[in-house]
C-alpha cells in the first residue's frame, strides 16, 4: 500500500563531535564556539534544535584522521582538518539527558564494528532516550580507517556493501529477539522474563556468525530508525532496502529531482511503500538579517578560513589518493582525473562555477572542502524559507540536512529567522506530536520477525 506524501518537511541537523563543523574552517570563525570537548557544548547546540523542533540530530564519524595526503595526518593536525571525532554514544548519552523529543541519530560502520556491539549500542539508547535513537549506516571509506582496525587495505566498494547487507540482518535479528512483553517482572513466583519470547538468533552467514540473543530487550521503536547515504548504484540499492531516511548530497534541484524519483522507484522495487521513506539532501544555509549580511557572511566562508593545504587534504581523504606529489597549482589534467577514482562527478560540478578558466587542484580542493557538496541557500529568513519550498514542493526532496557553517551559530541563526518563517508556510512542525521519533516521523513501528514468523522458541 501506498500512503500519500507528508505534508511537511523533514528536517535534521547535521553535526561533527569534533573541533569543526562539515565546514573544516570553521574553527578560524570568530563566534565558533571551542568547548567541544565539553558535554555541555553538545547540550547546548541539541536544546537549540529542540526548540527550532528539528526532527533529528545526527552525528558524522569517521574512524581515523585524514592521513592519505603526504602518508601521514601531520597537515589535518596541523590546520584542524577534521582530526578529532569523539565517541558518538557518549555524546548522545549527555545529550539524551537534557531533552525529550528530538532524534538522535549516530554513524556507525559496518565495517570496523561487529554487529552485536552496534546492535547493542542503539538499542541502549533508544531505551535511555525514550525511543530517539537513529543509527546512520556507513561501510566507511578509505585505508586510513582500515589501518586503525589491524587492516592495511579497505575492502573493495561492492564487497563491503554484501558484508553490509548481511550486517544489517544480523542486527535487525538481535533487535527481534527479545518479543515485546517478554519481561515478566512476577516477584511472587521469581518469573523475570519468558524464556519462550528470547530468542537465540543462531546466525550462520558469510561474514558473520552470532548467537545472540541481545543483552538488551525489544526498544521502544522496535527497531531504530535507519538512515543511509550511499550514492552509488550499489549503496542506492542498499538505501531502498533498509533506510527510513536517505541522505543525499545532490548539487542542483534538477539533479535531485531525478535522483529522488529513481530512488523512490528503487524502494517501490524492493516492496516498500515509497512514501515511507523520506529523501533528504544535505543543505547549507547561511542566514542574515539583511541579505548584504549573509553574502559577506557567504563571502567569507567560501574565501577566507580554509586553508588550502586543509582542502587538499580533505580532498586525498574522500578520493583515498596521494595528493601529495602534486602542487595546489597544478591544472586538473584529463590524465589526472582517470587516474584518481571518485573525482569524475565533483570536477564536473566544480566546472560549472569555473567555466572556460584553467581548473587548478586548489580551486577543486577548495571547493570540495567548503560549500559546494549540496544546495546552498543564503539569505534572509524569507529567502531561505523560499528556496527550500521550491525544493520541496517540486519533488526534489522530502526535507533537508542542514549542515552548519559554524557551531553553534549557524543553528541559532536558523531557529531564529528560518524557522519561523517556514512555519508560518506550514512547512514544518510547530509541536512534537508523538512519543519516540518513528511516531514524530509518521514511521510504522516494524513487526518482530520472531513473532511475526510463529518463531517460538528457535
Ligand atoms: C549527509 C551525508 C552524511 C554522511 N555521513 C558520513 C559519515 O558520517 N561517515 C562516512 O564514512 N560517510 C558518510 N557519508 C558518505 C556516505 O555514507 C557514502 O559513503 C558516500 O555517499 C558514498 O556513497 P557510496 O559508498 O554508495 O559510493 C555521508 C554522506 C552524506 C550525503
Amino acid at each position: 500500500m501506498t500512503t500519500s506524501r507528508q505534508d511537511q518537511m523533514t528536517l535534521v541537523a547535521f553535526l561533527q563531535a569534533s573541533n569543526v563543523s562539515v565546514y573544516s574552517g570553521s574553527w578560524r570563525y570568530p563566534s565558533s564556539a571551542t568547548d567541544y570537548l565539553d558535554l555541555r557544548y553538545y547540550q547546548r547546540i541539541a536544546r537549540e534544535l529542540e526548540d527550532g523542533m528539528f526532527d533529528l540530530l545526527f552525528f558524522d564519524d569517521r574512524l581515523a584522521m585524514p592521513s592519505i595526503y603526504g602518508g601521514s595526518p601531520a597537515e589535518a593536525v596541523r590546520y584542524g582538518a577534521r582530526p578529532i571525532k569523539l565517541d558518538l554514544s557518549t555524546v548522545l548519552g549527555a545529550v539524551a539527558a537534557v531533552t525529550e523529543h528530538i532524534g538522535l541519530g549516530a554513524t556507525y560502520s559496518t565495517t570496523y564494528y561487529p554487529p552485536f556491539h552496534v546492535a547493542r549500542t542503539f538499542a541502549t539508547l533508544d531505551h535511555l532516550s525514550g525511543g530517539r535513537a537513529a543509527w546512520n549506516i556507513v561501510t566507511s571509506v578509505n585505508d586510513a580507517e582500515a589501518q586503525n582496525f589491524g587492516v592495511d587495505r579497505h575492502i573493495g566498494h561492492d564487497k563491503r556493501y554484501d558484508r553490509a547487507e548481511e550486517f544489517v540482518e544480523v542486527v535487525a535479528k538481535l533487535w527481534d529477539s527479545w518479543e515485546d512483553g517478554a519481561i515478566v517482572g512476577d516477584r511472587e513466583s521469581g518469573v523475570f522474563a519468558d524464556p519462550d519470547l528470547v530468542h537465540e538468533i543462531d546466525h550462520r552467514g558469510e561474514y558473520f556468525t552470532v548467537r545472540g540473543p541481545l543483552t538488551v530487550p525489544r526498544t521502544p521503536q522496535g527497531r531504530p530508525v535507519i538512515i543511509q547515504a550511499g550514492q552509488s548504484g550499489r549503496g542506492r540499492q542498499f538505501a531502498a532496502k533498509w533506510a527510513d531516511l536517505i541522505f543525499t548530497s545532490d548539487p542542483s534541484r534538477q539533479i535531485a529531482q531525478d535522483h529522488y524519483r529513481q530512488q523512490k522507484e528503487l524502494v517501490q522495487e524492493t516492496g516498500r511503500d515509497p512514501e515511507s521513506v523520506r529523501l533528504l539532501p544535505m543543505a547549507y544555509t547561511i542566514a542574515g538579517e539583511t541579505e548584504a549580511i549573509a553574502r559577506e557572511k557567504e563571502a567569507v566562508f567560501l574565501d577566507q578560513l580554509v586553508h588550502p593545504m586543509a582542502s587538499l587534504t580533505l580532498l586525498s581523504e574522500v578520493t583515498n589518493h596521494d595528493f601529495a606529489g602534486h602542487s595546489l597549482d597544478d591544472e586538473v589534467t584529463d590524465e589526472l582525473i582517470d587516474s584518481v577514482s571518485g573525482i569524475r562527478g565533483l570536477v564536473q560540478g566544480v566546472r560549472k562555477h569555473v567555466g572556460d578558466r584553467k581548473l587548478t587542484l586548489r580551486t577543486l580542493a577548495n571547493h570540495r572542502a567548503t560549500l559546494l557538496q549540496g544546495p546552498r541557500f543564503v539569505g534572509t529568513g524569507p529567502q531561505i524559507a523560499e528556496q527550500m519550498q521550491e525544493w520541496f514542493e517540486s519533488r526534489s526532496c522530502d526535507g533537508f540536512v542542514i549542515a552548519a557553517t559554524h557551531f553553534p551559530g549557524a543553528f541559532e541563526e536558523f531557529v531564529r529567522l528560518v524557522v519561523p518563517e517556514l512555519r508560518s508556510r506550514g512547512l514544518v512542525r510547530t509541536e512534537y506530536t508523538g512519543g519516540t521519533l518513528r511516531e514524530n516521523l509518521s514511521l510504522d513501528r516494524p513487526a518482530n520477525q520472531f513473532a511475526a514468523e510463529g518463531h517460538a522458541n528457535p
